[in-house]
């Protein structure tokens, strides 16, 4: 015969498997439920060529187009590039650079007559370990190289830019930097 206590542990018994059964459903469908169609985010595609601004090589250039550009891409740029929206470009590099003749440095060095100066070399300012070793000069496919990717350019660069994105914008700014020079250096043609 059943007494009361043991009713009572039967009842608890079942009380607990209901409880887990419909807190299983409960947790089940609160996943199903809320499943998104799709993430909420989608990765931006890769940055278009920059067509427009090849429009000799327009045929080319498209056939040829990288799937991510480089810094050879900046360099057959320049002979092209523009030294006035360079100029409103670099103004997202005097958040870090001075580049007037003279002119004490800031966060980096000064950019005055950068073009095929030695790298690391600006008087007075304490350069990365990386840019001290990196060698060479300021040649017009080294700067591409390095505004095009700063950190894999130089690893362990002080330099915390990512590039500007867009190689015609850094072919512009690099026609900008070889103006800054008492006598600029004509861009390769
Ligand atoms: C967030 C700050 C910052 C920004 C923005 C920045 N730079 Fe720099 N840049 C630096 C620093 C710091 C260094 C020194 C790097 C080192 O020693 O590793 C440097 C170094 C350089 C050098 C090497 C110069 C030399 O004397 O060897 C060039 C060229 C240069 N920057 C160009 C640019 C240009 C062009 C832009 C804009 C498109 C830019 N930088 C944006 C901080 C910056």
């Amino acid at each position: 015969m059943m007494d009361s206590f043991e009713f009572t542990k039967l009842a608890g018994a079942v009380l607990s498997a209901l409880l887990l059964i419909f807190g299983t459903r409960t947790i089940i469908d609160m996943n199903v439920g809320h499943h998104p169609e799709k993430p909420g985010y989608t990765l931006p595609a890769a940055p278009p060529a920059e067509a427009a601004a090849a429009p000799a090589g327009g045929a080319e250039g498209a056939a040829a187009a990288p799937a991510a550009a480089n810094g050879e891409d900046v360099i057959a740029l320049l002979s092209k590039a523009n030294a006035d929206n360079g100029k409103a470009i670099f103004k997202k590099c005097q958040a870090c650079h001075v580049a007037e003749k003279g002119k004490a440095p800031t966060v980096g060095p000064n950019l005055w007559d950068v073009v095929n100066r030695k790298k690391g070399s600006y008087p007075g300012y304490q350069y990365s370990e990386a840019m001290q070793k990196k060698g060479g000069e300021w040649s017009f496919d080294q700067l591409a190289q390095f505004l095009h990717s700063p950190k894999a350019f130089v690893p362990g660069t002080k330099m915390l830019f990512n590039g500007l994105g867009s190689p015609s914008d850094e072919a512009d700014v690099i026609a900008y930097l070889a103006t800054l020079a008492d006598t600029p250096v004509p861009l390769p043609k």
